[in-house]
């Protein structure tokens, strides 16, 4: 680390802040203009986030996945549901969800119950994925351990004499999650640590929110 001078790196936050007199009573309106700002200033790439859970044993772990949709306010991502996240959710379903945007300065902090989508939404979710796409979703056991010498192409080649010639269908164990978000955080860094922060959360149904300390 003699080269790499973390210690002494230091950045002042101050593109945006928080208008506290103009906030929307249902944070998913921030939520979705947040998520719409990242989008344009990204030339419109995907929104990754980190998604922790927490496993049977009580061990959080956290994993970078994509938000793919935002629908009935809530927050749609897809993976393989034999994966370790989904293991564990399948024991605990309150997870958190981290946005972060180094160049917005902003952050956003999710915690929600998740549960998998309909066969359905997730068949229209993996029919539009690019056709080497589905066939790794056949061929990856995600999180499952690998021989060293394992050829993964070996594989894809299987499933794609598999599915020579016609529509490759969603594997079973692959699909979306949704999270229904009951606390949302919303922080948007500002000089000398004085950040802006909001915090929402969901009481009987109604949102309810506070600011809260830097
Ligand atoms: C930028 C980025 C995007 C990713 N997107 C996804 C995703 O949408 N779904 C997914 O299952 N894994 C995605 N991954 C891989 C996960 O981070 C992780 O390695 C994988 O899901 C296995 O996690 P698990 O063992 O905790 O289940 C992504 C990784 C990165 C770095």
């Amino acid at each position: 680390m003699e080269n790499i001078d973390i210690f002494n790196s230091r950045e002042d936050y101050n593109k945006s802040k928080i208008d506290f007199n103009c906030l929307p009573e249902n944070p998913m309106l921030l939520f979705e203009k947040w998520i719409a700002i990242a989008v344009e200033n990204n030339n419109k790439e995907s929104i990754p986030f980190v998604l922790s859970t927490v496993s049977i044993k009580n061990i959080p772990s956290s994993r970078v996945v994509l938000l793919r949709n935002i629908l009935n306010e809530g927050l749609f991502f897809y993976t393989n549901y034999n994966s370790k996240k989904s293991k564990d959710i399948e024991v605990n379903n309150v997870v958190a969800a981290n946005f972060f945007w180094k160049d917005l300065e902003k952050q956003i902090r999710v915690t929600g119950e998740v549960n998998k989508i309909s066969n359905e939404l997730s068949d229209v979710y993996f029919a539009s994925r690019p056709r080497n796409s589905q066939l790794s979703a056949w061929s990856s056991n995600q999180s499952e351990i690998l021989d060293f010498n394992f050829d993964l192409d070996d594989k894809v080649n299987f499933y794609s004499k598999k599915f020579f010639n016609q529509d490759v269908k969603r594997p079973d164990n692959w699909g979306g999650y949704c999270i229904n978000p009951h606390e949302i955080e919303f922080w948007q860094g500002r000089p000398s640590r004085l950040h802006d922060r909001i915090k929402y959360f969901l009481d009987k149904g109604k949102w309810h929110k506070m600011r809260i300390s830097p």
